[in-house]
């Protein structure tokens, strides 16, 4: 009986732990083809990566954002990548959304960070009028949305290719590996140097791909680092209570045995 007790104390200090680690990586095994770049963000001690998420940021406004809206996030929540007051409030005063003015007319005003971003069409019927009948979707959660998340989104920008001999493509469609069906209506938004990063990292559509990613990670989980501490230290309290019953169980049991 003695002998089994350590190994039986471990057992109990250990559980927690493993459930822990076992709930980051369990996603579906049908995104095996997809690429698995490895995330800043990844496991239960994960955080964004600040300067890729900012330079994810600048991918999408100068990039995505042509197309895709991200309604549901404000200015304001680009604080969480590391943007400081006045940056923020910079970008959304260089940004004019609709307003009614003093006459009651629609016009135009400087955005504030507690506005949502601008979308760039007024209504889906102008998106698909713009874009040959496709829908570009809303990307505040498309990372949650789909199978796959992080990798899906990122295997799609970095999935362009010539469709395989004998593929019939659609009119105006694009080979991609990653898109479900191959066949997808955006063009490939992602080349090497797109944009000209500021802190002179190299931008391949592999980089940009990836720090758009991470951005767009953070956009639909800002308050993924909160719940991860939180979580941490919930399972450190309760392997700690684990461990103080087991000795207490031991000291009152200790006469009997
Ligand atoms: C020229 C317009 C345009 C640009 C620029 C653009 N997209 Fe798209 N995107 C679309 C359209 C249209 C679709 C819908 C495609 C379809 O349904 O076949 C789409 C679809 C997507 C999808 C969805 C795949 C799915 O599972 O539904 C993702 C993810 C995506 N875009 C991300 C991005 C990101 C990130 C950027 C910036 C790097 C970007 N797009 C730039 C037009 C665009």
């Amino acid at each position: 009986m003695r002998a089994a007790a350590a190994p039986l104390a471990a057992a109990l200090f250990a559980a927690p732990l493993a459930v822990l680690l076992a709930a980051a990586p369990a996603r579906a095994q049908e995104q095996e083809k997809l690429p698995h770049p490895g995330w800043s963000f990844d496991g239960p001690f994960g955080t964004f990566d600040r300067a890729a998420a900012q330079r994810g940021f600048q991918v999408y406004l100068e990039v995505c954002a042509n197309c895709h809206s991200l309604k549901e996030a404000y200015y304001r929540n680009l604080d969480g990548i590391g943007l400081s007051e006045a940056q923020i409030k910079a970008i959304a005063a260089s940004v004019s959304v609709p307003t009614i003015g003093d006459d009651g007319q629609p016009a135009e005003r400087p955005a504030l960070p507690s506005d949502h971003f601008r979308s760039p069409y007024p209504n889906e019927k102008a998106a698909r009028a713009a874009l040959n009948g496709a829908l570009p979707p809303d990307l505040s959660v498309i990372v949650k949305a789909r199978e796959g998340g992080p990798d899906y989104v990122y295997g799609v920008l970095t999935g362009y290719a010539d469709p395989p001999a004998g593929m019939k493509m659609g009119d105006g469609m694009n080979y991609n590996k990653a898109f479900p069906g191959h066949q997808i209506a955006m063009p490939q938004p992602l080349h090497d140097d797109q944009v000209t990063y500021a802190d002179g990292t190299k931008a391949t559509i592999d980089q940009e791909a990836h720090d758009v990613v991470t951005f767009l990670t953070y956009i639909a989980n800002p308050e993924m680092e909160t719940r991860k501490r939180t979580g941490v230290k919930i399972m450190i309290f309760l392997a700690l209570l684990t461990g103080v019953t087991y000795a207490v169980k031991r000291k009152v049991w200790s006469d009997v045995h």
